[in-house]
């Protein structure tokens, strides 16, 4: 038997005045777009904002459904529209923003499983790493250099 550990790494910002100028401006784009999110039945709203490589800024939000399944999260409804009109873009990073009516968010939340598994396809068909910044409503923010880092084991097209 042999243990394998695994390690990841994030960086924490104490605010937004701490994060590089590139990290405030989309985090800024995140919480726009988080005022846009239709969340009645959780009352959770999350915004997420995209820079692309070729300068455009995409940006998605939570979009519930009666049919609670059929919703999907901030993440996932901008790489897929980024994906789906710029599918030659790189992904530099994404900024996101989670923020409840029931209570105050004010530590980094970070994507859902399901986003990871989502954003990880785009960074290995792109073959860079996308920067992930994520928050609450206030407080810290984390930073990960890779999407590597918040899922590993990936599960990818390799062993297809
Ligand atoms: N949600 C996101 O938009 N992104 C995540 O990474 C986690 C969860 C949304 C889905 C649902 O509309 C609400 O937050 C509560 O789960």
């Amino acid at each position: 038997m042999k243990e394998i550990k695994i390690e990841s790494t994030l960086y924490i910002y104490q605010d937004l005045d701490e994060l590089p100028k590139e990290g405030i401006l989309l985090m800024q784009k995140a919480f726009e777009a988080r005022k846009n999110a239709y969340a009645p039945y959780s009352s959770f709203y999350v915004g997420a904002a995209l820079l692309l490589d070729n300068g455009e800024i995409i940006t998605g939000n939570n979009q519930e459904n009666a049919s609670y399944p059929s919703g999907l999260c901030a993440e996932r409804t901008a790489i897929y529209y980024a994906g789906s009109q710029y599918p030659n873009a790189k992904i530099l990073r994404i900024a996101i923003s989670a923020g409840s009516k029931n209570n105050q968010t004010s530590k980094p939340i970070p994507p859902c499983g399901a986003c990871r598994q989502a954003i990880a396809e785009y960074e290995i068909k792109q073959n860079a790493p996308i920067e992930i910044y994520f928050m609450g409503e206030t407080g810290k923010i984390a930073k990960s250099n890779s999407l590597e880092n918040l899922l590993p084991l990936v599960f990818d097209k390799s062993v297809l």
